[in-house]
């Protein structure tokens, strides 16, 4: 019912042209004839021109890392959704850990920009997730509830629909540390369960939920095996064609 996404974040390792080049020339090959999962990859902004020229013809979809919420005006050095969907730029990451904790989002500016991209029907990719010292003090579930009711609020049932959240608990990120299937599950259920309370059944039914931290070619294949797990936002293995082709197979081989 719901199909698997996988997106790459390359965050800011990938942003030239010729980097964008190289690694496109030999993913676009490996992935061709996959049909049934949505492959987006979510670039820097200096890279996003020649990525949306090298996969026009493929299925494979542009995503920004972030956006501002405002169309325009004076907000020196941000980026407005306008200026994304006028280039070709069908997702958005909002609301990254790496954004709340470096740049310190808050949920609130989260909320508008999430509302603004929806407005702008550009489709949003949310994050939320936990740090390690929230799941040690057995904190998970408050922080996820809180941040599912502050990043979300407002949002009707037809918005919430178009929303893709992922779950990144964030001692997961950058450390080799995964958060187990049947870890990771617990908290899809938990996520689903409250989008239920909130909206209906049939809404939390149809949203697709990734997982994101440490996700690897080993990994994937028993995390997207769990009936929550929508497929997954990838970092550093979407670095390299050779493994995030691995990993959106892994995606592939779990719808029956
Ligand atoms: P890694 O896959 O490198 O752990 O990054 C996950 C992530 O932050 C994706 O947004």
């Amino acid at each position: 019912m719901r199909s698997p996404i996988i997106a790459g974040n390359w965050k800011m390792n990938r942003g030239t042209p010729d980097e964008v080049k190289e690694m496109l020339k030999k993913f676009i090959p490996q992935v061709k004839g996959i049909d049934l999962v949505d492959i987006v990859i979510c670039a820097p902004f200096t890279a996003l021109q020649t990525l949306i020229e090298i996969t026009k013809k493929t299925g494979i979809k542009a995503g920004a890392q972030n956006m501002y919420f405002e169309e325009k005006g004076a907000f020196t050095g941000e980026i407005s959704p306008n200026f994304l969907k006028d280039f070709g730029v069908e997702y958005v990451i909002l609301g990254h850990s790496e954004r709340r904790d470096i740049f310190k989002e808050s949920d609130e500016l989260i909320n508008k920009k999430l509302k603004k991209a929806l407005y702008m029907d550009l489709k949003p990719i949310v994050c939320i997730g936990e740090h390690l010292n929230e799941r040690e003090s057995g904190k998970t579930k408050g922080v996820i509830e809180y941040q599912m009711n502050e990043t979300f609020k407002d949002l009707n049932i037809e918005e919430m629909k178009k929303t893709v959240i992922a779950y990144e608990p964030i001692w997961a990120i950058g450390t080799g540390k995964t958060a187990t299937p049947e870890q990771a599950e617990e908290i899809h259920v938990f996520i689903r369960d409250l989008l239920s309370q909130k909206y209906d059944k049939e809404t939390a039914d149809s949203v697709r939920i990734q997982y994101g931290g440490s996700i690897k070619p080993s990994n994937a294949k028993d995390l997207f095996n769990k009936e929550n797990i929508d497929g997954g936002l990838v970092g550093g293995a979407s670095l390299q064609a050779d493994s995030l082709t691995q990993i959106i197979k892994a995606a592939e081989n779990t719808i029956k």
